[in-house]
């Protein structure tokens, strides 16, 4: 039996860790879970699994739960919920399923508490990963990637060596407009943008694939997780989203990991690794119907918050956080309307220019340029 707990388990990767739970009860049971305030999700999943704590976005959405859930578990609220969550005494593994730099503080004291981490909240690596990864390797701490591109690269590496790998490439579908020319985005709507062609998700991650934002932080992320540098990662546009990411290695041999796009694949491997399980439900990939795949060049010029993200990457210190903390407020300001599809780009390199570096920062410096990062593209006003 292995004890998890979800931070961020009303969402997308949340839920669909929920399924994966209660197909597997004799497997695994759910210790501990934080949302925000989407109470309606959250309440059959409680009623049903029933963790012990539970945590929530503050007092208002405590009461409205409280009224209504049909047992009694220990309810608290805030970022001292999150971390309590996911440090909770009985949890073996935390599924760290926020979206955003709130994920930071949870994971950082997951990995203190000695939790394996089942890391979906690409965001944190983003933000502190030369952090995350010092504190996991001091303390032993095993970060497996639920993102499926990088669960896809963790498996291409199993039982290879670190000095044999030439390159990791990463599978991009190209996001909501992959078929638009940049001069057709000028205009186009946040529901043409939340339109994903292959993945159901979140509404920021949706956003992120579309201007590419999304590929940039996992590149970011595979720097960290894979400890290879930006000139061995690449991007590769393959719309199918079928092979989900592969490894080229010295001698010319190319691993890839396939499957479809579902997931609750990567999930699960997280979950049982090192085992597998079969996967209840879903679809299983049948090549000869899906015929043939496709692949074309994630260019710079098409996608400038890619290359964006290999500049800050490179640059290292305090950018990854601003490039991370910018797009979180621009994309948010996207959704409400505030500014147009191509300004979240514009809000994003012009904090890039604006920041002064910080080298090797510390939690509080990442913290204060987070909060700069944000403060400074609330600011801007774009003349769209
Ligand atoms: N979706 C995917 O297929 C996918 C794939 C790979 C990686 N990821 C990564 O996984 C993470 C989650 O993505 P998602 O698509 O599942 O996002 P999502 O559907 O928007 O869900 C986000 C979750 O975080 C919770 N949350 C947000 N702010 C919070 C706060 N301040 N305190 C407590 N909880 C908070 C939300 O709670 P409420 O809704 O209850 O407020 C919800 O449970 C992201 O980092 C994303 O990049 C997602």
């Amino acid at each position: 039996m292995k004890h998890v707990s979800i931070i961020g388990g009303t969402g997308s990767i949340g839920t669909q860790t929920l399924d994966v739970i209660s197909a597997n009860p004799d497997r695994f049971q759910l210790v501990s879970f934080a949302f925000g305030k989407n109470v309606q999700v959250a309440l059959p999943w409680l009623n049903r699994l029933r963790p012990d704590l539970v945590a929530v976005l503050d007092e208002t959405v405590k009461s409205e739960l409280e009224a209504v859930l049909d047992y009694t578990p220990t309810i608290l609220v805030g970022e001292a919920g999150l971390i309590a969550v996911a440090t909770a005494e009985a949890a073996d593994i935390v599924i760290t399923a926020v979206v955003g730099a709130v994920g930071l503080r949870p994971t950082l004291a997951a990995i203190e508490a000695g939790k394996t981490i089942g890391l979906a909240n690409k965001e944190t690596l983003v933000t502190a990963g030369h952090l995350v990864m010092k504190k996991a390797r001091e303390k032993g701490v095993m970060i497996l990637p639920v993102d499926s591109e990088h669960a896809a690269i963790f498996q291409c590496l199993n039982g290879e060596r670190r000095q044999d790998v030439r390159q990791i490439i990463l599978t991009a579908s190209g996001g909501s407009f992959r078929d638009q020319t940049r001069e057709e985005l000028a205009n186009v709507t946040v529901e043409q943008a939340l339109d994903h062609p292959n993945w159901s998700m979140g509404a920021k991650i949706t956003i992120d694939s579309a201007t590419m934002m999304n590929k940039g932080f996992e590149v970011i992320e595979a720097h960290w997780l894979f400890d290879v540098t930006y000139d061995e990662i690449d991007v590769v546009i393959h719309r199918e989203s079928i092979i989900h990411s592969m490894v080229e290695f010295n001698d010319g041999a190319v691993m890839a990991q396939l499957g479809m796009p579902d997931m609750r694949e990567p999930i699960q491997y997280a979950l049982t690794y090192p085992s597998r399980l079969e996967i209840q439900g879903g679809e299983r990939l049948n090549l000869k119907q899906i015929g043939r795949l496709n692949f074309a060049e994630a260019s710079f010029e098409r996608y400038p918050l890619l290359r964006l993200a290999f500049e800050a990457g490179r640059a290292g210190g305090s950018m990854p956080s601003v490039l991370n903390a910018a797009n979180e407020q621009a994309v948010d300001r996207f959704l409400k309307g505030e500014i147009s599809f191509l300004e979240i780009e514009a809000s994003v390199e012009a904090a890039l220019q604006a920041h002064e570096n910080v080298e090797d920062p510390s939690l509080e410096q990442i913290l204060t340029a987070d909060r700069w990062a944000r403060a400074f593209v609330a600011s801007l006003s774009l003349a769209n």
